[in-house]
């Protein structure tokens, strides 16, 4: 469970209130409501992507070289979709999270007021996500459901840094994909709207995360740093991994087991995975949140070299 307002000294509890406050202003000057701000009757404009080639899973394979531009186009949909969707499920897991915060905390905070505010948010941005899939015309590509059992587990168990890492994992390896769309024209402008509104609040989420991740470390007992560590590190792989659910592969008529073979030994995958992983890696290891008994699990995601 998150650290309790009396148990912080006295200048970290200020520090926090600082924080929230100013995020809290920052709310109240700018956020969206998808519903209004983005215009879901425009249909899909001709040769425009959903995802950049280079970021699709099979970019670069002999599978992606016999496809013609069309059908790279629709796998790169489908995976767009799968994204989104693990989106959703990573946003269910994060308001849990907060709502057990504010639960155990006092409401007269402004720290409890922005984790509502935060909360408020990301209930606008699944459902932005879910209208995302409906406008695509894709499937709902969920989590595997070994993973969806995971998120329920993580919502009751994750505390301290693991559980402001595992928020920072989620989304910090998005929210570099979506910062590259937003900048690339060859991407359907609805595509990047959603982007962009994502990106501007979730910029305060991250930092909201990253000050209580560096606050909460300060206070870890050690016996528990190889406990963290490693459900961290789960977190990660489990992430990198299954952001692209296999059945997107089906849906352009590929094996979902070959096709998801290829695409985890893929180079071109891996460098997508490192670039997602950069900024939130380099401020973990800063935060000597990676390390044993779970550095193999970074690695194995391709994370970490
Ligand atoms: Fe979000
Ligand atoms: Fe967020």
């Amino acid at each position: 469970m998150a650290t309790k307002t009396g148990a912080l000294p006295a200048g970290a509890a200020i520090d926090r209130e600082r924080t929230a406050d100013r995020l809290l202003r920052s709310t109240a000057a700018r956020s969206y409501d998808p519903e209004l701000d983005i215009d879901w009757s425009a249909a899909p404009q001709e040769g425009k992507l959903f995802l950049p080639e280079h970021r699709s899973t099979l970019y670069g394979t002999p599978l992606w070289d016999r496809f013609t531009p069309d059908q790279r186009r629709e796998l790169g949909k489908h995976e767009a979709a799968s994204v989104a969707g693990f989106g959703i499920w990573l946003e269910a897991v994060l308001m849990r999270l907060l709502a057990k915060l504010a639960y155990e905390e006092n409401p007269a905070t402004r720290h409890v007021q922005y984790a509502w505010a935060e909360m408020a948010e990301e209930c606008r941005h699944s459902t932005m996500f879910a209208r995302l899939i409906e406008w695509m015309g894709v499937p709902y590509y969920g989590p595997p459901r070994r993973v969806h059992a995971l998120g329920r587990l993580l919502a009751a168990t994750a505390h301290g840094p693991a559980m402001w890492g595992a928020i920072l994992i989620g989304e910090e390896i998005t929210d570099r994909y979506q910062r590259e769309m937003a900048a690339d024209d060859s991407i359907q402008p609805l595509v990047q709207m959603v982007n962009r509104i994502h990106i501007v609040e979730e910029a305060r989420h991250i930092g909201f995360a990253r000050a209580e991740l560096t606050r909460s470390a300060a206070t870890l007992p050690r016996y528990e740093l190889p406990i963290q560590r490693g459900m961290l590190g789960r977190v990660a792989n489990v992430v990198a991994r299954n952001l692209i659910n296999p059945e997107v592969y089906r849906s352009v008529g590929l094996d979902p087991v070959e096709a998801r073979r290829v695409a985890l030994a893929n180079p071109a995958h891996h460098e997508t995975i490192r670039y997602g992983g950069e900024k939130i890696v380099a401020f973990l290891r800063e935060a000597g949140m990676i390390g044993p008994p779970a550095t193999l699990l970074w690695r194995h995601a391709h994370l970490i070299d």
